[in-house]
């Protein structure tokens, strides 16, 4: 059967029939769609949800028995939010996963156009990413930056499983589309590992470890209630797409509610609190994940002194005109 033609189109005399020849040139009728497109304010999408550190280890540690670093790229576990039909994405832009490499282990240098950044939560002196060429020291509470395109593998040369926390803003790139991945050569790499690597540093603007971090909260104005407790930034912002903030909490102080268009992931350094999420109630401990999606209005309260580490796609919003605040 051939298309419909304009003259075909045009003898429509039911708006059923209207329907039917439109369906066949790849048209649908904006006043008759089954769903609306625009809708008030966000759907909030995505839900409020908490991952448990001591539940990842027990896994990674069992994948540490079952798979190895060549038949893995990485050896991780997705932290994928338990909204409908979802199976990747931790909040709508970004993802978050649990990643751990063994002694004498080494993860293969690649490259790909979404940004990650780390969060070391257990690893011994002798643990790093190269990144660009450069060994960068991985040590707990540190966080680590490999942006857009810039070359990292990871290697273990200490006598412990290192364990820390990816972010990526992967699921932001899949849906904007500019992916590219490239693994580089395996062989080179793994020769270059088994050589003596050189020590490791961390005089690198790709990565701003706790020591300074703490440093920095010390001299910080203290703003206990505050949404963030007392926070720094940590870069400005770290990458393009995301802002990262460390964050200390009072024991028993409540912070100020938090409700924006803009996506946050929330990761314990130290210490063990409750973050409530449009009513939904976690209670954490060190390493743990907590997911406060858009519009989600979310408070924090440390039951002792906390470390927390916050993730959010402020930035996107904000270059795009998107960001809001509740009113
Ligand atoms: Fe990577």
């Amino acid at each position: 059967m051939n298309a419909p033609t304009r003259e075909d189109l045009a003898r429509a005399g039911t708006l059923e029939e209207l329907y039917g020849k439109l369906a066949e040139v790849g048209m649908g009728a904006g006043w008759n769609k089954p769903t609306p497109s625009l809708w008030a304010s966000p759907r909030k999408t995505f839900r409020p949800a908490h991952w448990r550190y001591s539940q990842a280890r027990g896994a990674l540690d069992a994948a540490g028995r079952l798979i190895n670093t060549e038949l893995a790229e990485r050896r991780n576990l997705i932290l994928f939010n338990p909204a409908e039909g979802n199976t990747y994405a931790t909040v709508r832009t970004l993802v978050a996963a649990y990643q751990m490499i063994m002694p004498g282990e080494w993860a293969r240098v690649h490259r790909h156009t979404p940004n990650a950044l780390r969060l070391i939560l257990d690893a011994e002196p002798g643990t790093y990413t190269e990144v660009d060429g450069i060994n960068i020291a991985m040590e707990p509470g540190d966080v680590l930056l490999t942006p857009n395109w810039s070359t990292h593998g990871h290697g273990n040369n200490s006598r412990a499983n290192a364990y820390w926390l990816d972010v990526l803003d992967a699921p932001l790139v899949q849906l904007l589309e500019p992916m590219f991945f490239e693994p580089l050569d395996e062989d080179a790499n793994h020769e270059a590992f088994e050589q003596e690597p050189a020590a490791p540093t961390t005089d690198s603007p790709f990565v701003f470890t706790l020591a300074d971090t703490v440093r920095r909260l010390d001299q910080a104005e203290p703003t206990p209630s505050g949404p963030f407790g007392t926070a720094i930034e940590l870069g400005n912002p770290a990458l393009d797409t995301a802002t990262l903030h460390m964050m200390r909490l009072e024991r028993g102080v409540r912070t100020a509610p938090h409700q924006t268009t803009a996506n946050n992931i929330y990761a314990i350094v130290k210490g063990s609190g409750t973050t409530t999420v449009d009513g939904e109630r976690f209670e954490w401990g060190r390493g743990d994940v907590i997911a406060a999606p858009a519009w989600r209005v979310h408070v924090h309260e440390a039951s002792e002194d906390a470390l927390m580490f916050r993730v959010t796609d402020e930035p996107v919003l904000h270059k795009l005109g998107f960001y809001r605040e509740a009113p």
